[in-house]
């Protein structure tokens, strides 16, 4: 036992060390590294990106035993359009691998899948795969994954401006829950817990109005080679975090009450 609640222990290995209650509902990863795991190895960058998404599978298991309920994943940035065609192509193409090879596997395992980002500048074949795997899964509740795919936080609200003057709605009216509404991410909650590997410490455009206040973990370790282990003390740290959102902690208005 733990503060009084029963450790999460998994069907496989060790336990999560972590009270129900401060499993994160929302984790959302920037899956950096590829090309530099490549670089190490001598390979083309595109071997990252396959080795990632070989990655990205033992994520989205691990996701849903872990017991956290919404995963998003940085697949492809609005500015991944200027790396060389052939890498560009290439995650278009693992894209539709990906569609083709797992989704059957998704479904059966009660993941939903939903996109984030600009679905209608993608090539109509990969509209087409993308829109029959949101509505073959859309019932789907063990895991809400959101791919994050021809994304960038500044367009996403680029786009929700744009939207909410078309509907004519009046400045009074625009408010923080009306702006959710109006994003990619509508009725999904705030990521709580953002994972970026790789080192780099910035935000790269992600999410950039629902994280903040949303924790970090950064982590050295490229993407292809974040495992469960590291995952699971990602989601032991946050567990740790005192998450005050601007306010002090309860602990501190005690204190001062004293
Ligand atoms: C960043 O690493 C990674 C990407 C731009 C692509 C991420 C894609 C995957 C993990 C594959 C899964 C994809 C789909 C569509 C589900 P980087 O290339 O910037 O690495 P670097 O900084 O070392 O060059």
């Amino acid at each position: 036992m733990l503060f009084g609640i029963e450790k999460v222990h998994l069907m496989t290995d060790t336990p999560l060390n972590i009270p129900l209650e401060k499993i994160p509902q929302h984790v959302a990863m920037i899956m950096d590294g590829n090309g530099r795991w490549a670089l190490q190895r001598g390979l083309p960058r595109l071997a990252g990106h396959k080795a990632g998404t070989e990655n990205l599978r033992r994520v989205i298991r691990a996701t849903v035993e872990f017991g956290v309920k919404y995963l998003t994943i940085y697949a492809f940035s609005t500015e991944n359009w200027g790396r060389p065609a052939e890498e560009v192509n290439g995650l278009m193409l693992i894209l539709q691998n990906v569609i083709d090879r797992e989704l059957d596997e998704l479904h059966k395992e009660g993941v939903q899948l939903r996109h984030i980002g600009r679905l209608e500048r993608l090539d109509p074949a990969i509209q087409n795969k993308v829109l029959h795997a949101i509505d073959l899964t859309k019932n789907n509740d063990r895991l809400i994954l959101n791919v994050a795919f021809n994304y960038g936080g500044r367009d996403e609200i680029v786009n929700a401006i744009q939207n909410i003057i078309k509907d004519g709605i009046s400045a009074e009216d625009v408010t923080d829950e009306l702006v959710n509404r109006y994003l990619f991410t509508a009725g999904v909650p705030d990521p709580d817990l953002i994972i970026r590997t790789s080192g780099e410490l910035r935000v790269s455009n992600f999410l950039i109005w629902q994280a903040a206040y949303s924790e970090w973990y950064i982590t050295p370790t490229f993407w292809p080679d974040f495992d469960k282990e590291e995952y699971r003390r990602a989601l032991e740290t946050y567990a740790h975090r005192d998450r005050r959102y601007g306010k002090v902690s309860s602990g501190a208005l005690q204190e001062s009450n004293a």
